[in-house]
This record gives structure tokens, C-alpha cells and sequence, in this order.
């Protein structure tokens, strides 16, 4: 069953997805060579939790922690640790937060420092494959009317979608139905409608689909070693169109990592 939410409602997921913008900003500004995954946790867990609101993660089915940070071939749900940050790499990270009842849940693939021309248009194309989701979560248009616009996007430069991870309603609780796959025939699925609120996440390989669950029952990886990104925004379908909740005034995650407008 699909949750709608009335328009106060949106407003407070407003608030939480506001709160996962400026996050993931300070994690942007704070990520450089030498920096540990585990010291990014540190610093998201103590801003949430300063603005009175929950890391929804952290105790979520066991996990240990308050954000995902997945570096290169890791695709998503990799546990913060000792892992110290390289020139080079990419960092998808996730964050999730709770605030007066209503989770908000957002992901960004940041560089670090200067990136291959090749893991660039990775990061690109994945932004570019999130927009045109979110593009198609508009009342009266079908589910997998997002699953399509993603995958075409991100196959037509020839990257791959990972199929056995999917995006999700959320609101009250962090997973919701419907599940949102990103590919598929257009036109299938629930028909969706105004008051709808999505987390839209492609999750995209440079090499194979293929991915592998860590001994750590949590990180999942590449099968081939390729780089993997992961962009995500809460999403709130309205009477006027698709409406963005992961986004705070004055946040610009695209000029924080260097990557190009958009
Ligand atoms: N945003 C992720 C998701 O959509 C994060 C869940 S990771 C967990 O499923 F740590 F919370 F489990
Ligand atoms: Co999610």
C-alpha cells in the first residue's frame, strides 16, 4: 500500500530532507585526501543529532552507523571505518535522518580531489539518470515510468544499472512501498499520484551489473571491480509536478565537489 501524504506532512519531509542536503554538505566540505570514512560519520552523527533529529540509520536492522560511505567499486551500504580517503577515488555517500517523525534519505558520489575523465562521466551520467527519474514522478503517470527514464539514461552512455538494488516510498519509515526499480518497460506499475513521496536512487556500474554482498552482511560491491555511483533524492510528487525535499537554500552539492552545475 502507497502512503500519500497531505501537503503538512510533505512540508515536515520537507524539514528532514533539508537536513540531508545540509549533511551531506558538510560531509562535501569536510571530504579530502587522508580524511576516514569513520571521522565523516563522526561529523554527521553530531550535526543530526545537534539539530534535534535522529540518524535514521544508525540501529536500522543492526546497522552501526549513522551514513553509508561506499568508496569506488563499493556501491552502496559500505560502514564507516578505518578507510582513509585517496586522491582519486569517489565516495557515494548516503544519509538519512529523522525529524519530527518523517525521514528524509539522500545520497551523493563525491571525488575526491582530481578524478579520471572516465570515473567523472560515471558521476555525471548518474546525476544526470536521477533527474530524469525524478522528471517522470508526475501524477497520473505510471511507476516505471522512472525505472525506464533511469535506465535509458545511463545505458545510452553506456554505463549499467544495478538490478538487485531499488528505490523505495518513504515518509514515516524509511522503506515504504512501492519498490522502484531502475529499469524496465515504461507504463507498468502503480499509477502514481500527487501526495506520492519516492526516494529515487540509481545505483550505476562503470563495468557489469553484477554485485556482491561483503562478509560484513552490509557493503555491497562490484562483482568486476568497476566504479560504482549512487545519487539519491526524496521526492515528493505535487499537484504542480515533482518536487525535491532532499535540497536545502543555498546548498549547492554539484559546486561543493567540483563537479559541473545541475
Ligand atoms: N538509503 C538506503 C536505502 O535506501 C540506506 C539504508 S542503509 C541502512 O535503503 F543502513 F540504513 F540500512
Ligand atoms: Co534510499
Amino acid at each position: 500500500m502507497i502512503i500519500r501524504k497531505s501537503e503538512q506532512e510533505i512540508e515536515r519531509m520537507a524539514r528532514s530532507g533539508e537536513l540531508v542536503a545540509r549533511t551531506l554538505a558538510l560531509i562535501g566540505n569536510a571530504i579530502e585526501p587522508g580524511v576516514t570514512t569513520a571521522e565523516l560519520d563522526a561529523l554527521a552523527e553530531e550535526f543530526i543529532r545537534s539539530q534535534g533529529a535522529e540518524p535514521t540509520f544508525k540501529g536500522y536492522r543492526g546497522y552501526p552507523a549513522s551514513i553509508c560511505a561506499s568508496p569506488n567499486s563499493m556501491v552502496v551500504h559500505g560502514i564507516p571505518g578505518d578507510y582513509s580517503l585517496a586522491e582519486g577515488d569517489i565516495l557515494s555517500v548516503d544519509v538519512g535522518v529523522t525529524l519530527n517523525g518523517f525521514v528524509g534519505d539522500g545520497a551523493f558520489t563525491f571525488p575526491v580531489g582530481e578524478i579520471d575523465p572516465e570515473a567523472r562521466r560515471l558521476l555525471d551520467t548518474c546525476r544526470v539518470a536521477l533527474v530524469a527519474g525524478v522528471e517522470q514522478a508526475r501524477s497520473g503517470n505510471r511507476l516505471t515510468d522512472i525505472s525506464h527514464a533511469v535506465q535509458q539514461a545511463t545505458e545510452g552512455p553506456g554505463f549499467s544499472i544495478v538490478r538487485t538494488l531499488v528505490g523505495h516510498g518513504v515518509g514515516r519509515a524509511m522503506h515504504e512501498d512501492p519498490q522502484i526499480p531502475n529499469y524496465g518497460e515504461p507504463g507498468r506499475g502503480p499509477e502514481l499520484a500527487a501526495g506520492m513521496t519516492l526516494a529515487i536512487e540509481p545505483m550505476i556500474n562503470a563495468g557489469s551489473p553484477d554485485v556482491f554482498v561483503h562478509d560484513d552482511e552490509w557493503s555491497i560491491s562490484t562483482t568486476d571491480g568497476s566504479l560504482s555511483a549512487h545519487f539519491e533524492h526524496t521526492v515528493a510528487i505535487t499537484t504542480k509536478g515533482p518536487r525535491i525535499l532532499t535540497t536545502a537554500p543555498g546548498v549547492d552539492l554539484a559546486a561543493i565537489s567540483g563537479l559541473s552545475a545541475g
